[in-house]
């Protein structure tokens, strides 16, 4: 293989194009891009034809889950994966997921250009909806992909507005059995992603280059708490029931369920409250929180789950609100497994690059890819560990490492048979 030559003005170029598909009028960098709507399509089109101009051969299965594959020199051995995703939650950053995402076809047409020629397929994936903006669970394609969120499940997830996946993702031209989303055995023999860290440790510590070796494990849930209305003026404060003052008991119950676990890996937030009816001159009848729970062990992360149902039961009963907690997802912490962190870590040395092992505290497709084979991920430093927001950000020269440690590491998994 010749020098890898990694073009970093083409994937700068690339990421500031697939930027500008985002919806909501909020000024760049601001990005919202959720699912099926009219940015994510333009931005699921903007990836297609960037990968066929790259000359991977492309195939999208019944929900958009989206594969340019590299065939390699034996095309009937599993394949070596690796993506991520262009969804972006409203008014947040434009790296988050895309440069795994642009960072891996970049990586891959390094790799054409230093004539690296892979033994097993390399397949780059673009993943449906990594995050939970619409339909209220993440790693939609991910979970369906390794069998985790089974067919029936899939098709009746709901967004805000009560409509179905089943029928979101048709409206959008995604056709064909949702069976056909999950997997085959082996179908994979590793995956890698590369993402920015989300956190502030590889900057702090001057590092370039992080590799995973657990991702958190996730739970969240909705809460629809119900009291009773009325006119701000004419219902006396004995015997109300009003719906957002539990809510608020309620948030800072979260808040509490983390900081007692004593674990400094537990965090709980609430990142959704919609007060109905919404006017200042009526008491809140109905209020639906949206709640995050995680801990990068299983236990703690429990722990702070009963205790945030243990404070709803206790708040609702006293205060004569009612209250429905539906589960939305609890998902097991994943290992990151020893062939690819050894890959990512051998790259590294390659290029001379200092690292460090580390924990994910966000989730992300590889979280649910570890179930399908064995899976790693590089990380890369973002600007004050932002991410979520629109000032989120990572330089060029510390994307450019990433996908040179991304492509070493994929030359390495793909050139055993
Ligand atoms: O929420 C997460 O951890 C991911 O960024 N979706
Ligand atoms: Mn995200
Ligand atoms: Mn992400």
């Amino acid at each position: 293989m010749k020098a890898l030559n990694v073009n970093i003005d083409r994937l700068t170029a690339d990421l500031n194009e697939l930027a500008r598909f985002s919806g909501e009028s909020v000024p760049p960098p601001a990005v919202t891009r959720v699912l099926y709507t009219e940015p994510d399509l333009q931005a699921r089109a903007y990836f297609k034809q960037l990968c066929t101009d790259a000359g991977l051969v492309i195939r999208e299965d019944a929900i958009g889950n989206t594969f340019a594959r590299w065939i390699g020199s034996q095309p009937e051995l599993p394949a070596v994966g690796t993506g991520s995703h262009t969804d972006a939650i409203p008014h947040s950053g434009m790296y988050d997921g895309t440069v795994g995402v642009l960072g891996g076809l970049e990586a891959i047409r390094a790799l054409q250009a230093a004539r690296f020629s892979p033994t097993r397929s390399i397949e780059l994936l673009m993943f449906t909806s990594e995050e939970p903006t619409r339909f209220g669970i993440g790693c939609v394609g991910s979970r369906a992909m390794s069998g985790m969120l089974v067919p029936k499940k899939l098709a009746d997830l709901h967004d805000a507005d009560g409509l179905r996946l089943d029928d979101v993702r048709q409206a959008a031209g995604f056709v064909g059995s949702l069976a056909d989303v999950r997997l085959l055995k082996d179908y994979y023999s590793a995956f890698v992603e590369l993402h920015i860290e989300q956190g502030p440790i590889l900057e702090r510590e001057k590092l370039p280059i992080g590799i995973v070796t657990a991702i958190a494990a996730p739970a969240s849930m909705t809460v629809e708490l119900t009291g009773e209305g009325g006119h701000a003026g004419a219902v006396l404060m004995p015997g109300r029931k009003d719906a957002l003052c539990a809510a608020a008991e309620i948030i800072l119950a979260v808040e509490a369920a983390a900081k007692d676990t004593g674990s400094p890996d537990a965090v709980a937030t609430t990142g959704v409250c919609r007060v109905h009816p919404g006017a200042i001159n009526s008491v809140p009848s109905k209020v639906t929180l949206m709640i995050d729970i995680r801990d990068v062990n299983l236990a703690p992360r429990d722990q702070s789950v009963q205790a945030v149902r243990a404070a709803i039961d206790e708040v609702s009963k006293r205060r004569g609100v009612s209250a429905v907690v539906e589960m939305l997802n609890s998902d097991p912490p994943a290992a990151m497994a020893p062939v690819v962190v050894n890959a990512a870590e051998g790259a590294c040395g390659k290029l001379g690059l200092p690292f460090k092992k580390m924990v994910s505290r966000a989730y992300h497709d590889s979280l649910f890819m570890a179930q399908v084979c064995p899976t790693g991920m590089i990380f890369i430093p973002c600007r004050g560990g932002v991410s979520h927001r629109p000032d989120e950000y990572s330089s060029p020269e510390e994307i450019r490492r990433g996908v040179e440690v991304l492509a070493l590491t994929l030359a390495e998994l793909s050139c055993h048979s």
